[in-house]
């Protein structure tokens, strides 16, 4: 191969490679403080749905019922309602984003409706609903 061939297809190489992947997330401006507590609240919702994955795994379906009504359910709704309105992720989140943040507290609370039952063949099959909820949010929206 010519020189000239050489330094194309290194070019090609280097810049596919440099390359950013495609972000289509919509980016929701929110002030600092409202991140940091959307954030914080985050990382505990990820700590619950592993605990209610386990919990599941184990057979202990009940309680994998009580975990996610408790942590994550429409009780939880609401929050941070006491922070002062700059801390508050909900009041700066345009309407699809919080209708995505209400179907995932409807949906971990029906979850939790069918754990309570104890049938741990429904609770499997409710699991993938759960952690869609968390992922069609993931999908839409970004805060940075
Ligand atoms: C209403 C939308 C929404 C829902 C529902 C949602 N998230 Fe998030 N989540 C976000 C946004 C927005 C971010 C921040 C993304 C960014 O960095 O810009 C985030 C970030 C995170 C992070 C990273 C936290 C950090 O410190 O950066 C974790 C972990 C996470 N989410 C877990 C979950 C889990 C688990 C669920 C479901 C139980 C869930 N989320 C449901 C919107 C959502």
């Amino acid at each position: 191969m010519s020189r000239a061939r050489w330094v194309a297809v290194l070019t090609v190489v280097s810049c596919s490679a440099l390359a950013q992947p495609v972000d289509t997330r919509q980016l929701v401006k929110m002030p600092e403080p409202a991140v940091a507590t959307l954030r914080a609240e985050m990382r505990e919702n990820l700590v619950t749905l592993n605990e209610i994955v386990t919990l599941v795994v184990a057979g202990k379906v009940k309680e994998a019922g009580v975990v996610a009504e408790q942590k994550l359910g429409t009780g939880v709704m609401g929050q941070h309602r006491d922070k002062p309105v700059e801390a508050r992720p909900g009041a700066h989140m345009p309407p699809a984003m919080h209708d995505l943040g209400r179907n995932q507290h409807k949906t971990a609370s029906a979850f939790a409706a069918i754990a309570a039952t104890g049938d741990r063949e429904k609770t499997l099959a409710a699991l993938p609903t759960l952690n869609a909820a968390c992922v069609s949010c993931h999908l839409a929206f970004r805060v940075r």
